[in-house]
């Protein structure tokens, strides 16, 4: 690989006469940590689709991987991209164990059927599950975890595959406070982990940026406002513009808190 994980050229997507992306040009390369950041509608979740392949745009090009979508098997792609979106958790069928939802990642599938598991994939799933803090859940049925369970869980699932690259959507939302910041600690570590997938995380607020995320993408109404690296995208001014008020951004030990100005 060239090191590009992801290649969009002149992305836009429309769904019932509504714009929902527009010309997005973004590239993500091998080891960056992306964190793409907007408000509610602005077209977060439809640009990881794509990254994901589970879309396809009414306009331009996208590469993943590689590999041009359009013009690929995208069940071969699928696998090779661990997604963690609630988009996802909720087509997980009723009475799906957690070490099962985490299996079945091997082959991008939701719902345990015959397939016949080795016992080095049964190995990693519970090793995932105990690095992400859910060593308890390992036996119980995912429709009883709770919200945070339900994130680790997915998280963990989405690493199974050892994916190139790995996308969450809003992995945090509903989460305790206690819960976010575990959150953000272990997605901080993965994110330092040289071994770990390019990842891309989607969220609204900037205080669930894990440090070591290197670049960040502003979306505003399905056009981008802002890209490139964190230091340099984070500014008053991107982010006012993106939430559509004045905002103030600090930085605290690798942390960024934004707050009005009103
Ligand atoms: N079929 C559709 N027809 C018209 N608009 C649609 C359709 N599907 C989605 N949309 C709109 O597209 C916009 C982008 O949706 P998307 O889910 O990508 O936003 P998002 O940034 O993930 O938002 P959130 O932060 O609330 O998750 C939203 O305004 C949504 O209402
Ligand atoms: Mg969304």
């Amino acid at each position: 690989m060239d090191g590009e994980v992801l290649q969009l050229r002149g992305v836009g997507v429309r769904r019932d006469g509504a714009s929902l992306l527009r010309d997005v040009t973004w590239t993500v390369s091998e080891g960056e940590r992306w964190v793409v950041l907007g408000p509610n509608g602005a077209g977060k979740t439809t640009l990881l689709q794509i990254a994901a392949a589970m879309l396809y745009p009414t306009e331009g090009k996208v590469e993943i991987l590689e590999e041009e979508l359009g013009r690929t098997d995208v069940f071969e792609l699928r696998p090779r991209i661990g997604i963690a979106s609630s988009s996802v958790a909720e087509k997980v069928p009723a009475g799906e164990k957690v070490i099962d939802l985490v299996l079945t990642a091997s082959y991008a599938i939701l719902g345990r059927w015959q397939e016949e598991y080795e016992s080095t994939d049964v190995g990693r799933a519970v090793a995932l599950l105990e690095a992400l803090g859910c060593t308890d859940l390992i036996k119980r049925t995912f429709s009883t975890l709770s919200e945070g369970e339900r994130k680790r869980v997915q998280i963990a699932r989405a690493l199974m595959p050892d994916p190139e690259l790995l996308l969450l959507d809003e992995p945090a939302a509903g989460l305790d406070l206690g819960g976010r910041e575990d959150l953000v600690a272990r997605l901080a570590a993965l994110a330092g982990d040289p071994a770990a997938p390019t990842m891309v995380l989607v969220t609204h607020h900037v205080e669930e940026v894990p440090d070591g995320f290197t670049h960040a993408l502003l979306l505003r109404s399905g056009g981008i406002v802002a890209q490139g690296k964190v230091d340099e995208v984070f500014t008053p001014e991107h982010l006012s513009e993106t939430f559509g008020l004045p905002l103030a951004i600090d930085r605290h030990n690798g942390r960024w808190y934004a707050r009005s100005l009103r």
